[in-house]
Formats: structure tokens, sequence, C-alpha cells
């Protein structure tokens, strides 16, 4: 196979930099505000796009002063940073952080930190503009947001806005409850539901390839799609989190949000302006033409699995069952593959196929359009061989896209050869997903942001299907660690006459009817 390769250099950013504000974070000292938020402030800060007046105000239970939580940001940045600490300016970006202990379930301690709050703000002259993170448990969502109204910390001369991790609900009904809480405080403009995989460059930057190329817009439908592929398969494991994904599992961690906002994203219609709401307008109508499952359809559409034993880089690992604090006998899904249709003109009768799991073999998330195949009499298509032609999309780990064709092999007379066409972003330490929402939410964008009626239909969609899984009306299928996933999944596509086109760089499974060279 032939490659052209196009590569581009890093584009200068064109972001704006955010309006004074104070960040109010809750969940200070876990997992996210370590790994993510703390470096993505930096990172901010250092690309220039913080304000001049900012502070951050890490709320947690533990107990510790603002000196201990600024050593802590700075481990956090040094160990998980794209940008690690300056010497010259990391003092004077740290100086803005304070730290109070609250226990979210004491209204008193809300009252104490509406004082610290309001002390910060004065001794640093910052505006009443007010961004509320919560990066923690989601049971308590509601409570902390309805505090946030009786302590009067959410009253604000300026902004104020939260910012909210999923999951958000675990079903229709919980996430009503929920919404019904927020809304009891912030108006539905103010809440911004995160959705990393929406922070992602190649993610966004399908809306460009889509509307910025009139090479694919005459072709992006059912006359000439003949299905599209999203994969988003990871090697790790549970790891240590499996009090949260025993009562979730891969339908409700990853199907429920970051799969259905790429279905999105690919099947969306042009939205009438570039602006918020008309894109989320259109995201939207995609979920209202998503055909829902009754429970009897799961089971012909929907394969689940769960990772038993296997190898990982040449290192043998546990099944899922043998992890940490999972159940010895847990019926809870690692791994969903699915066939979804779009039942609206752009797209009828074209499958999209999704699969997501745990301990697979590559860590990789990828969109493949495969546009249909050439008449079987053709010439060039004689004995069959002539593949179809395949715009891949590769969001995660290696940015960029690739155009699969066909041509001449150089040097004979008809024998036709795949070429792939190769776009790589080899942006080096270019921002990370939560960079773009931070800023973002700070400007007041919600673009990349999950509307509460996008919520309410992913969650009507996947519904009937976690309860099939409940109700073990499907089968739990088994596969080994470091594999693609159960066999089940392969004859999803298989029924239909198609497979799974490995991910870039990977071979073709011994299963895998088509071969496809990438
Ligand atoms: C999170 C899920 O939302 O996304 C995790 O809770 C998953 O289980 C992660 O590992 C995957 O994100 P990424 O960016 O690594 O593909």
């Amino acid at each position: 196979m032939t490659t052209a390769t196009v590569t581009v250099g890093a584009v200068p950013g064109t972001h704006q930099v955010a309006p004074p504000h104070t960040f109010i974070l809750f969940g200070a000292t876990g997992d996210l505000a370590h790994r993510k938020l703390f470096p993505a402030l930096y990172s901010l800060y250092m690309d220039k796009l913080m304000p001049e007046q900012f502070a951050v105000v890490g709320v947690a239970r533990t107990d510790f002063d603002d000196a201990h939580f600024r050593d802590e940001v700075r481990s956090a940045i040094e160990k998980f940073g794209r940008i690690k600490p300056d010497k010259t300016t990391f003092a004077k970006f740290v100086e803005r952080f304070f730290y109070k202990s609250v226990d979210v379930n004491n209204p008193e301690d809300f009252r104490k930190l509406k004082e610290r709050v309001e002390q910060v703000e004065k001794q640093l002259d910052l505006p009443k503009q007010r961004l509320f993170y919560l990066a923690m448990a989601p049971n308590f969502f509601g409570t902390v947001a309805l505090s946030l109204k009786s302590s009067g910390l959410s009253e604000v001369d300026g902004w104020r806005r939260l910012i909210i991790e999923k999951p958000f609900g675990r079903d229709l009904e919980s996430a009503r409850v929920l919404n019904n809480e927020l809304r009891q405080v912030f108006e539905e403009e103010e809440i911004y539901r995160i959705d990393h995989y929406l922070g992602k460059e190649m993610v966004q930057n399908i809306e460009v390839i889509r509307f910025a190329n009139s090479i694919f817009e005459p072709l992006w439908n059912n006359r000439s799609i003949a299905n599209v592929q999203i994969t988003s398969s990871e090697v790790v494991g549970v790891e240590d989190r499996a009090s949260y994904y025993e009562k979730s599992g891969a339908l409700r961690d990853m199907v429920q949000n970051h799969m259905l906002q790429m279905v999105m994203m690919v099947a969306m219609e042009p939205p009438s302006r570039l602006n918020m709401e008309a894109i989320r307008d259109e995201k939207v109508k995609v979920l209202r033409s998503l055909r829902r499952y009754t429970l009897d359809e799961v089971m012909g559409n929907v394969v689940r699995g769960q990772y038993t034993a296997g190898t990982i880089n040449g290192k043998p690992v546990k099944g899922y069952r043998e992890e940490p604090n999972v159940a010895p006998n847990s019926s809870t899904e690692t791994f969903v593959a699915a066939r979804l249709y779009i039942d609206n003109f752009r797209w009828a009768g074209v499958p999209f196929y999704i699969r997501t799991g745990k301990h697979m073999a590559a860590k990789a998330t990828e969109i493949v359009i495969q546009f249909r195949d050439l008449p079987k009499d053709m010439y060039f298509n004689q004995n069959g061989q002539l593949g179809p032609n395949l715009l891949r999309i590769r969001v995660n780990p290696q940015e960029g896209m690739s155009l699969l064709l066909n041509a001449k092999q150089p040097g004979t007379d008809e024998t036709v050869v795949p070429v792939s066409m190769e776009f790589s972003q080899s942006v080096t330490n270019s921002p990370e997903a939560y960079e773009r929402l931070l800023l973002d939410a700070m400007q007041g964008d919600s673009t990349f942001f999950t509307r509460w009626d996008e919520v309410s239909l992913a969650w009507k969609f996947v519904d009937p299907i976690a309860e099939a899984f409940h109700t073990h009306a499907v089968p739990l299928h088994q596969y080994a660690a470091g594999s693609w996933g159960p066999k089940a999944a392969e004859q999803l596509l298989h029924a239909d006459g198609n497979a799974w086109w490995p991910v870039h760089g990977q071979q073709p499974a011994a299963a895998v009817k088509a071969g496809n060279p990438m």
C-alpha cells in the first residue's frame, strides 16, 4: 500500500482570554482535579488564556490549609501537566489557590465557604463571577447545588455557571430528579454538563471536515455511505474504580455519553449557523431519529461482554470478576457493541456500528466511514478484490485522518491497490480536552457541553438496553483481556455482510472477513 502523508504543524490558537472570576472546585483532593483540572488551569495560565484576575478555591472534606493545597497543586502539575511548573511564573499562579474544608452534608460549612470565597474576592479585588465545578461523587450533585443556593453562594453580581461531571443520572428517571434539583438553582444556560470527548481535537474537527470540504457533504448520506463504525477501545481494565463501574458498566460509562456524542457529530445536519444552540439543536435531532429498541430488538442489535483473564502487553492480567471490589458473580458489562439506525432521510438504512470496551487489544478511538462498493461487474472489480473507500478519523491516540482510495499499482497493467492518504496531526503538546472545555465554560460557550434534551434522549435510548442487560435478556459474552471483544461482536457485523475495520496500525483479526491493509 502506498501512503501519502500530509502533516500540519501547530496552528496558533485564536482563543480569547477568559474573563475574571473565582473558580470554586468541589472535589479538589480527587483524582480528576489532580490529573486533569490543575494541569489544565496551569496550561491555560501559561498560554495566557487565564485572566489577570482569578482565584481558585478548592473544596473537599479533608482538612488542610492553603499552603498544603498549593503543594498538592504543584505536585499534580509536575506529575500530570502538559506544561510543567516553571520557576518564575508558578509561584504567581499558585498564590491564587485557596482551600476550604467542607462537609457537603453540613449547611453551616457552606455558610463558612461563602465567607471564605467573599474574603478571597475582596483580597484579590475580583468581581462576583463564579464558576462552580463539581468533580465529586454524583450522589452529591443535587445536595451541593441546593446548598449553594441556601447559603447564598450562588448569588452573584456578574455571571455564575455550574460545570458538572458525568454521570448525569443512571437512567432517565434519576437524571430528571437531578436536573430538577439543579434547575432550582441554575438556569439551563448556566449548566455545563461535561463530556470530555467533546473537548477532543478530532471530535471537534468532525464538524470542520464535514462542513468545510465540499467533497464530503454531497456524499455524506445513505446513497454513498454503506456503514459507519465507531470504536473506542481501552487497554486499561477497571483499575481501582470498581465501586463506580460495577453500577455503571460500559453502557452507562461510555455509550450513553461519549459514543452517542460521536454518533451525533457524524450524523448531524449542517447547522443553520455556527452558534452553540444551532449546533446543539442539530445534534438533538439525531437522537430524536435514533431508533429506540424494544427489549426484543436489543437482543438482535446489542452485544455485551465481560473480560476474563488474558494477556496485555505480554503480561497476564486478571479477569473482571477477580478485580478488587468486583462481585465474584458480577454481570457488569465491560464491553458493548451495537448496531444503531438513524431513521431520517439522510441515514435511512445505514448501520452505525459502535463498540467500546476495557482491557482490549489497543487503545484507540476511531471513526470509519465506509463508502459503498462499486458495482461488482466493473472492469476493476472482476474478482471482487476491490476494497471500498474509507474515511478514517482518528481521535486517539494518534490524532489524524486518512482516506483510502484505489489506484493502479505502478508498473502493472491492471493491478489495483489501496492507497492511503494520511493526515496526521503532529501537534505535540496540543491542548488537552479539559483545557478547551474549561476555557469555553469560563467564556460562556456551551457548544461542546451536553444540553438537557441531549441527556434525556440519550437515556431514553439507553434505558431499554440497560433493562435488557439487567434482566439477562441479552447474554453476557466473555472475551479474553487483550482481545478485540467477544466473537458475538464480529458476528453482529457479519450478519450484515460487514466486518469491523481494524484500528489504525492493527492487523485484521483472523475472523474479520474483509481484510483491510491499513
Ligand atoms: C471516562 C470513563 O469518561 O472516559 C472511563 O469514565 C474511560 O471509564 C474514559 O476510561 C476514556 O477516556 P479517554 O479520553 O481515555 O478515551
